[in-house]
């Protein structure tokens, strides 16, 4: 247990009568401390942990699909029969019980030991080394999946940043409003890497690649070479090219770094300016307002966030940012920035202590257009997220790849889809061939209103709406032609779920 609650349901270990429990149904018991979920599948009954290894999500009010279930907050999956975590956010296992038949009751017994996830070695040997330049969402992702694949050869880590893989979802949420200490944000502690034999290299700069030498080289100088190549190189965040945008109480947000620096501002100032009113500014405008800070947010579209989830969700996206304190000042741009004060298009200024620009990221495709991998918005791959060169990988918020859901060739910056990408292309680095097939998924969260996506729909010619956006329980669909492209969501997390799941099936 995480918490100490006592234990909630039945003690398993004394039985339930199995027709409690429904074909497909779930239910919350407990095994000593632990809280178990029992979940039925025709005659067969599954006993795992009753919440999920990302961030404890309640997995009961998630989603069964064959023999896995589903977590309703970020969409991770788990093996019933293992335990494995098979979708992320979630890169840890569940633990899972034995379950016993007797006398028409189920009786969960001791735990299962952790078996190996690894898939049988594919036909082709495995590479000597594989370097992974980046540690973000995708670097990481795909070292776990190399080794959770029993792979044997030598895995090195290259991030110009100072600090090791983190949760970087948190830098704008939790964490900057205060309630996430610094300990929860690194994605595993030091340990993990030594233990795992990952060696992880940080502030190392690679400033090329040689596809011919097959070799890595640093900003330092020196050079390491390489079998397989993940290139997962993230994105960087634009800073308005304005009077003052360089001075030291105007920010940008992409790594723990920035966002500990915001933090220690926030500590001083009284207002904040948040430039854009997209996913991130947004955030930090809900995290700062958690801080009593006075928040403005400028920005040049007529609705928070329309572009993506239409009119609708923009209004309320307003509204429950107005009813926070956060005062708007929409179709208006920052044209300078001064000390104390940051100046409108419109003519007029904001006083402002804090300038915080949340408008947008740039993929770091640099090195790959050096070493002359096609790139075009985004760096080109296959369906197996192949560059144009062989050998040589791309994941995560710099990988254009063609999306087999729209038939289009698409680049998205989520979470979980630069997780995912990075545990495909580790797998078809060590010579599987997995296509890459996953649904895209994001969540954001604002103050206590978490809003849930599935899909990609850059454009619609209909917004369908189930429930009530403004009541906060809603499924709004976006469609072209009478097909879903997308679906966004608040508090209907298992609709969220199966719109996901209809759209998988059409991709695998
Ligand atoms: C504050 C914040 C909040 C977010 N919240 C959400 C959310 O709620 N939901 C969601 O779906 N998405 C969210 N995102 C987006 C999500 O974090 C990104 O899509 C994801 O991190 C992309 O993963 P990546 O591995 O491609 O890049 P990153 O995680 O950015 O990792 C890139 C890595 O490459 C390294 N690197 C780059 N160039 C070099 C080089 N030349 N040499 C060495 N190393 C290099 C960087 O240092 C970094 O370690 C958020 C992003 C931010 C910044
Ligand atoms: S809590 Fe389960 S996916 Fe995040």
């Amino acid at each position: 247990m995480a918490d100490d609650k006592k234990p909630t349901g039945p003690d398993l270990t004394q039985g339930v009568p199995l027709s409690e429990l429904a074909d497909g149904g779930m239910l919350v018991g407990h095994v000593g401390d632990d809280e178990v979920l029992l979940a039925r599948r025709g005659g067969e009954v599954f006993a795992v942990s009753a919440h999920c290894s990302h961030y404890h999500g309640p997995l009961a009010e998630g989603l069964l699909v064959g023999d896995t279930v589903r977590c309703p907050w970020h969409h991770a999956c788990f093996s019933l029969r293992t335990g494995e975590p098979l979708h992320p956010p979630a890169l840890s296992p569940i633990d899972c019980w034995k379950v016993e038949h007797s006398g028409g009751h189920v009786v969960v017994k001791g735990k299962h030991e952790t078996k190996s996830f690894a898939r049988p070695k594919p036909v082709v040997a495995a590479p000597d080394k594989v370097v992974i330049v980046g540690g973000g969402a995708a670097g990481f992702a795909a070292a776990e999946m190399l080794r959770r694949q029993d792979f044997k050869g030598s895995i090195v880590m290259l991030s110009d940043d100072e600090a090791s893989p983190v949760d970087r979802p948190n830098l704008s949420k939790d964490y900057l409003a205060g309630n996430a200490p610094e300990e929860w944000i690194p994605l595993r502690g030091d340990d993990y890497y030594k233990d795992n034999g990952i060696e992880l290299r940080l502030k190392a700069k690679v400033a090329a690649i040689d596809p011919r030498a097959k070799e890595v080289s640093f900003v330092d100088g020196g050079v390491t070479p390489y079998n397989r190549l993940l290139l997962a190189t993230g994105a960087e965040p634009v800073r308005l090219q304005l009077p003052g945008a360089d001075l030291p109480h105007v920010h940008t947000l992409r790594t723990l770094a920035d966002s500990s620096a915001i933090i220690a501002q926030a500590k001083e100032a009284k207002r904040a300016v948040v430039i854009g009113a997209s996913f991130i500014g947004l955030e930090v405008a809900a995290s700062l307002r958690a801080r009593k800070i006075e928040v403005h947010v400028v920005a040049p579209e007529k609705r928070p966030m329309e572009r993506i989830l239409g009119p609708g969700f923009g209004d309320f996206v307003r509204k429950l940012h107005e009813e926070n304190g956060v005062v708007f000042h929409l179709e208006d741009s920052p044209v300078a920035i001064e000390a104390k004060q940051v100046k409108l298009k419109s003519g007029g200024a904001l006083e402002a202590d804090l300038v915080v620009m949340g408008v947008g990221v740039r993929p770091r495709t640099a090195l790959a257009e050096k070493a002359g991998l096609k790139v075009d918005r985004g760096v080109v791959t296959d369906t197996f997220l192949e560059t144009s060169v062989p050998g040589i990988f791309a994941a995560g918020d710099i990988a254009k790849w063609p999306d087999l859901y729209s038939g289009q060739a698409i680049r998205v910056e989520h979470w979980v889809v630069a997780e995912r990408q990075g545990q495909t292309a580790a797998l078809n680095m060590l010579g599987f061939r997995d296509r890459f097939n996953a649904v895209p998924f994001f969540w954001s969260q604002h103050y206590d209103v978490p809003i849930n996506y599935v899909g990609h729909a850059e454009k619609w010619d209909e917004i369908e709406v189930e429930g009530d956006i403004a009541g906060k329980d809603c499924l709004v669909r976006y469609k072209v032609k009478g097909r879903t492209m997308a679906a966004a969501s608040i508090y209907r997390d298992v609709a969220s779920l199966q719109a996901e799941v209809v759209m998988e099936q059409e991709t695998s």
